[in-house]
């Protein structure tokens, strides 16, 4: 065991649910193996302006099954900049915190990689509900949020089917389509507009809706990536040029709050040990990840450098579904 003795942990960028039971993990974790945790409340803010509290087994009580981040969480543009970079480092050495747990997405694994580079042992766990961080096959939140969408998406398809109308039901995810494809399939959409996929060719969709009504469909469901957006514009035009009433429904925030599924509160526990037995073992500027059916851990550099897409074959599958 290298020579660790007080850890902190924190969450960054968009909450997920999941985060709490990483939380949690990092917390008894690193109780188990002797060490004294902080938590760093509202991401890289709460670290420049010295918001840490002490944590026990306690203080992650009752947590796992809560949604949101019972750490707060912040995006922090100053953290951007070198000299905010270095004010936390200095910060984490008063509060004597010899390895951090920085629970986000790509953005707050770059403000891991700058902690690290200034000596600050760093790990990343991927919490997001976007599912774009390209090295694990898994982040905290997506399971959840997919599900989530999938069941308003079905109570929106129910007053579609009896209004016989066309639905755009808008799904987040930046700009990765991981959540609009994952409920266009779940939902059985008849069409599903992914960034990097949609030729944003609107007639075929427009005459795709005129000959399923034709065909005695009752209602047509377009999931439509916040990436893609423009849903309520889109739905004028269609509605116009179809004769068929269309709806917008932009789904928001809803998505990232509820209760983690089961999935999401084990691989969550799970990450979050691992992140702190790296730091256990002395280790830096790793990202963990779920790659390949395995947890694992890359290189912060080296993960950022990845890029990942939609599946090839679940999109390629989606398309033979659609109509
Ligand atoms: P996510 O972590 O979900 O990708 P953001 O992209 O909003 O979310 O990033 C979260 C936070 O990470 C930012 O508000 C900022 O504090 C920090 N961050 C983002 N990019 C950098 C960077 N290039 N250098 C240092 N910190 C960064
Ligand atoms: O990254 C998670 C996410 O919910 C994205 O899907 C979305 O684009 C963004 O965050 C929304 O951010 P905010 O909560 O700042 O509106």
């Amino acid at each position: 065991m290298a020579d660790i003795k007080t850890i902190g942990v924190l969450t960054s960028g968009g909450d997920a649910p999941g985060m709490n039971a990483a939380i949690r993990a990092v917390v008894r974790t690193g109780l188990a193996k002797g060490l004294k945790v902080k938590g760093i409340l509202k991401g890289y803010n709460g670290l420049l302006n010295e918001e840490i509290i002490d944590m026990n087994a306690t203080s992650v009580s009752d947590t796992i099954d809560r949604g949101g981040t019972i750490l707060y969480t912040a995006r922090c543009l100053e953290f951007i900049d070198p000299e905010y970079q270095n004010r936390g480092a200095d910060i984490c050495r008063k509060y004597g915190i010899d390895g951090l747990v920085v629970i986000g997405g790509d953005g707050s694994f770059k403000g891991a990689q700058k902690l690290s580079a200034l000596g600050i042992n760093t790990i990343g766990v991927p919490g997001t509900i976007d599912l774009d961080i390209a090295c694990t096959d898994y982040t905290i939140g997506f399971d959840t949020a997919i599900n989530t969408a999938m069941r308003a998406i079905d109570r929106i398809r129910d007053t579609s089917t009896s209004h016989e109308r066309c639905s755009i039901i808008e799904v987040m995810g930046r700009n990765a389509g991981h959540i609009a494809l994952w409920c266009g399939i779940a939902n059985g959409a008849e069409d599903i507009l992914l960034p990097g996929k949609y030729d944003f060719n609107e007639e075929r969709i427009i005459n795709s809706i005129i000959e399923n009504k034709k065909r005695g469909k009752k209602h047509h469901i377009i999931v439509n990536a916040e990436g893609i957006g423009h849903s309520t514009s889109m739905a004028k035009r269609i509605e116009e040029a179809t004769g068929v009433e269309t709806r917008a429904t932009i789904l928001g925030h809803m998505q990232r709050g509820g209760s983690p599924t089961c999935k999401d509160r084990v691989y969550a526990s799970m990450m979050g040990s691992y992140a702190t037995q790296l730091l256990c073992e002395g280790k830096s500027n790793r990202v963990v990840a779920y790659h390949g059916g395995e947890f694992v851990d890359f290189d912060i550099d080296e993960a950022l450098a990845m890029t990942k897409d939609v599946d090839e074959h679940m999109y390629e599958v989606s398309k033979l579904l659609c109509r």
